[in-house]
């Protein structure tokens, strides 16, 4: 399936993107072993969330739903999955794999995690490495790619464990396993990461403690029900601040997004490069930040963008890049290998797609060096891979808005991983855009 986006075009009306991917996985895991009844709405229904979902069905978790963003959630605690028949399919989702390898660290009966092309290919030692060191038998496959094979007994040993880099997946694994844990289990994280995994265990009640960048979890606690409500994910909103950012004439006003102080670097670095984001009506939703943000056109300048802002924006880069190409003067990311870990290596395949749409970027280990350009047509029209990519696709979409010819993106349907309603909604917001089949 591939995108075809005419160029030009300007943004406006008021959206909500779906739920927040983060927060729906954990709302299920920890739901599912939680005593009592959960409900969540505003839950993202993409194929990665809805994979994670199967794998609670598959370990005998009665799961109503989702019905318009709406779960209701029969925990059975934290010792009460079953052990599942077949492999579990996570799909396309890093962090279905790394936060489930956690919780299936402490269950007493083996099992299996695998997922697709993209999946397989990413890197596991990093979990492996610290469930090893509390006492877990799991295998994975050379250079530690998926599938996984866990062999729970049941129990862990607690640990301290020094993330070597920033990583909420790391950070979120450890701590999971840290539940079937005699004494406590705490990670240190080298740079702060997003904390849906603390917030979320605290809002069901379970004894966790933060103090600067370390989390301590009491093992052999328990998960009480309680009720979610996702906010609007900004990830997927980040999307939109850039379009409306770079398109003429545009005001846009995007509805509930999750505000967490983990998640903002987009905002940040976008504010940075001159964007025109206002932030309204600020409020607390369950314990996470939310608000409604406008976003009008605006001329961006290039910046080297500060590293402290890396790992809170991880997931917006190739969208952060687009933004780039359309400022004045030069842009620069340094610190952020992790790009290259992601659903695809999403330096190259940046660099590889903006090369051949007419754009002056240089890839390097970390990062990427961008000259911006002001004109009107930044990019040529063309054919770009999204390699599979979910946010990769959605960035080149949004490149069209300044763009001299139609952009064709192939491998667009992995979109549907978090963005299940991107076509609708960008053509409602101003976006021409269509899909081939
Ligand atoms: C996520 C953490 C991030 C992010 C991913 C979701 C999470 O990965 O890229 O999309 O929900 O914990 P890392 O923690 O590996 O950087």
């Amino acid at each position: 399936m591939e995108f075809k986006v005419n160029p030009g075009g300007s943004l406006s009306g008021s959206h909500r993107v779906p739920g927040d991917k983060s927060m729906s996985h954990r709302s299920i895991m920890f739901g599912a072993v939680a005593e009592g009844v959960t409900h969540v709405k505003g839950f993202l229904e993409g194929e990665d969330a809805l994979a994670t979902l199967s794998a609670f069905r598959a370990m005998g978790v009665k799961i109503d739903g989702p019905r318009e963003g709406e779960l209701t959630i029969h925990g059975v605690g934290l010792n009460g999955l079953k052990q599942p028949s077949l492999p579990l399919d996570l799909g396309n989702s890093g962090t279905a794999m790394r936060l489930m390898a956690g919780l299936m660290a402490g269950q007493n009966f083996p099992v299996t995690l695998e997922g697709d092309e993209s999946l397989s290919k990413r890197p596991m030692g990093r979990i492996a490495e610290p469930l090893r060191l509390m006492g877990v038998d799991i295998e994975t496959e050379k250079g530690g790619r998926p599938p996984l094979r866990i062999n729970g007994t049941g129990t862990v040993n607690g640990i301290h464990y020094d993330m070597p880099m920033a990583s909420a997946q790391v950070k979120s694994c450890v701590l999971l396993a840290g539940l079937y844990a005699k004494g406590e289990t705490s990670t240190t994280e080298p740079a702060p990461t997003r904390d849906h995994t603390e917030r979320m265990l605290k809002g069901f009640g379970y004894p966790i403690r933060v103090e600067g960048a370390t989390a301590t979890v009491q093992g052999l606690g328990r998960l009480t029900a309680m009720d979610i409500d996702v906010p609007a994910d900004i990830s997927s909103a980040a999307f939109f601040m850039v379009a409306a950012t770079i398109a003429s004439n545009s005001d846009i006003m995007l509805n509930h997004v999750g505000m967490n102080p983990t998640r903002i670097g987009v905002i940040n670095i976008l504010q940075q490069m001159g964007a025109d984001i206002t932030i309204n009506n600020e409020r607390d939703v369950g314990g996470e930040p939310v608000a409604d943000i406008r976003v009008r056109s605006s001329l961006l300048h290039g910046i080297h963008i500060p590293e402290d802002q890396v790992p809170l924006a991880i997931d917006e880069f190739p969208v952060l890049f687009i933004a780039a190409c359309c400022a004045k003067g030069t842009t620069t990311l340094t610190g952020a290998e992790e790009l290259r870990a992601k659903e695809s290596d999403r330096i190259q395949v940046m660099v590889d797609g903006l090369r051949s749409l007419g754009v002056d970027i240089k890839g390097t280990d970390d990062g990427a060096v961008i000259v911006g350009n002001t004109s009107e047509g930044v990019f040529s029209g063309g054919r770009v891979s999204s390699h599979h990519d979910h946010r990769i696709a959605m960035s080149f979409a949004v490149a069209a808005l300044r763009a001299t010819g139609a952009i064709f993106i192939e491998g667009s349907d992995t979109v549907a991983t978090s963005f299940p309603n991107f076509v609708e909604l960008a053509a409602a917001a101003g976006f021409d855009i269509q899909v081939n089949t």
